[in-house]
């Protein structure tokens, strides 16, 4: 190696990628909205128009990445500009304009780490229920109504089973209640 111009270990560390940074105290949290009877989702988007729940979700998650699901990113394409966004596709060709793509769940996972202090796992049914292990946190709005849809809400009893926190809104029907739940 003596005279060549390829120093290898100072290149390797001056390429250290950057995602590191955010790994310390990193939180992955689940965020959803579901019905009494479990449904969270209908043709492609949300059953209901419930303008609390929408604010609540973009606020919370502000200044977080969110990781979601290709059909999910297709419904929140009006949101996504003003956000860190990864979004699962096992398709490479597929291309997200203004978010990530990654293969799996862990990649998504270790990409939303490098882009922001916390990661939102913002679903759909099969994410929420592979990411559910991984989570500290759900941040859960229990809608307080029946609905029509094709998309359920995994089971979450067991796994968040601590109350952390519940607000509840009684103002307007349906009746809302954000619950945020630990292990
Ligand atoms: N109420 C709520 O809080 C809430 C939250 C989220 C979603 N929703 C609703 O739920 C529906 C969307 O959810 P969904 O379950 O139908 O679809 P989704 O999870 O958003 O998208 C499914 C697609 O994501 C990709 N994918 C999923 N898991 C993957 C993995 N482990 N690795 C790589 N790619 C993966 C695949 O994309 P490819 O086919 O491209 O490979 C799959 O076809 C909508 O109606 C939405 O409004 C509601």
């Amino acid at each position: 190696m003596e005279g060549s111009t390829l120093s290898a270990p100072i290149h390797a560390t001056e390429y250290e990628p950057e995602p590191k940074k955010h790994l310390q105290n990193h939180m992955i949290r689940m965020i959803a909205a579901c019905a009494r009877n479990r449904v969270m989702g209908a043709g492609g988007t949300l059953p209901w128009q419930i303008q609390e729940d929408w604010e609540y979700f973009l606020e919370s998650t502000r200044g977080g990445a969110l990781l979601m699901g290709r059909r999910c990113y297709e419904d929140f394409t009006d949101y996504v500009q003003d956000r860190e966004v990864v979004v699962l596709s096992r398709d490479p060709s597929r291309e997200f304009p203004y978010a990530h793509r990654a293969g799996n769940l862990q990649d998504g996972l270790d990409l939303a780490a490098s882009l922001a202090p916390d990661t939102w796992i913002c679903g759909g049914e099969g994410i929420y229920r592979e990411a559910m292990p991984l989570a500290e946190e759900l941040y859960l709005t229990q809608i307080d109504q029946e609905y029509e849809g094709d998309v359920c809400f995994p089971k979450w009893e067991k796994v968040f089973n601590r109350e952390i926190s519940r607000k509840e809104m009684n103002s307007k029907a349906p009746k809302l209640t954000f619950l945020v739940l630990g292990k």
